[in-house]
C-alpha cells in the first residue's frame, strides 16, 4: 500500500505560519464536507471503519496521532505530528486513530456528505468486500 502524504506549502513570515487549502488544487477532491476531532479522551480508538465512496484528507493542525490504515493486504501506521502534512485516506481503506495527544485537534476534508450508507464498520465486512 501506498502511504500518500501531502507536503503542505507553509506561507511563513516574521508574523507565523499559514497553510491554505483548495479543493482540487493541493486536495485531490472537491471538499464537500470539514470535521475535526479534538480533546479525545486517552487510549481512545475511533474510526474503526472503511467507506465504499468517501475520500479523505486528515491533518493534525495541533498535537499528534497515529493513524492505522489496512486495505486489506497490507497494513500501515502513520504517525500525524504536522500541521505541514495531510494524510490521503482513500475509499474502501479500513482506518483507526489513536494515541491522540491530549492537545491533539485533527482535521479531516471529505469528498461527500454524511452518509451513514457509506461506512462499513465490520472488519470482516470489508475483507470481503475488497477480495471480490
Ligand atoms: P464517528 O463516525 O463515530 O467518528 P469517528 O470516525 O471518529 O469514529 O462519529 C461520531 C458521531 O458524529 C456520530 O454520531 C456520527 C456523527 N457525525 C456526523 O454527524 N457528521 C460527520 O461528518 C461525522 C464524521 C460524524
Amino acid at each position: 500500500m501506498k502511504i500518500e502524504l501531502i507536503d503542505f506549502d507553509l506561507k511563513g513570515d516574521e508574523r507565523g505560519s499559514l497553510i491554505a487549502i483548495e479543493a482540487n488544487k493541493n486536495i485531490p477532491f472537491d471538499i464537500k464536507r470539514v470535521y475535526y476531532i479534538f480533546a479525545t479522551k486517552l487510549n481512545v480508538v475511533r474510526g474503526k471503519h472503511a467507506h465504499k465512496k468517501l475520500k479523505q484528507v486528515a491533518v493534525t493542525v495541533h498535537g499528534s496521532c497515529k493513524i492505522l490504515l489496512d486495505d486489506g493486504q497490507e497494513q500501515k501506521e502513520i504517525t500525524l505530528n504536522s500541521p505541514n502534512l495531510g494524510l490521503v485516506i482513500r475509499e474502501m481503506i479500513w482506518r483507526e486513530m489513536y494515541d491522540f495527544s491530549e492537545d491533539c485537534v485533527l482535521l479531516v476534508l471529505a469528498s461527500e456528505g454524511y452518509d451513514e450508507n457509506d461506512y462499513i464498520r465490520v472488519h470482516e465486512e470489508f475483507m470481503e468486500l475488497v477480495e471480490k
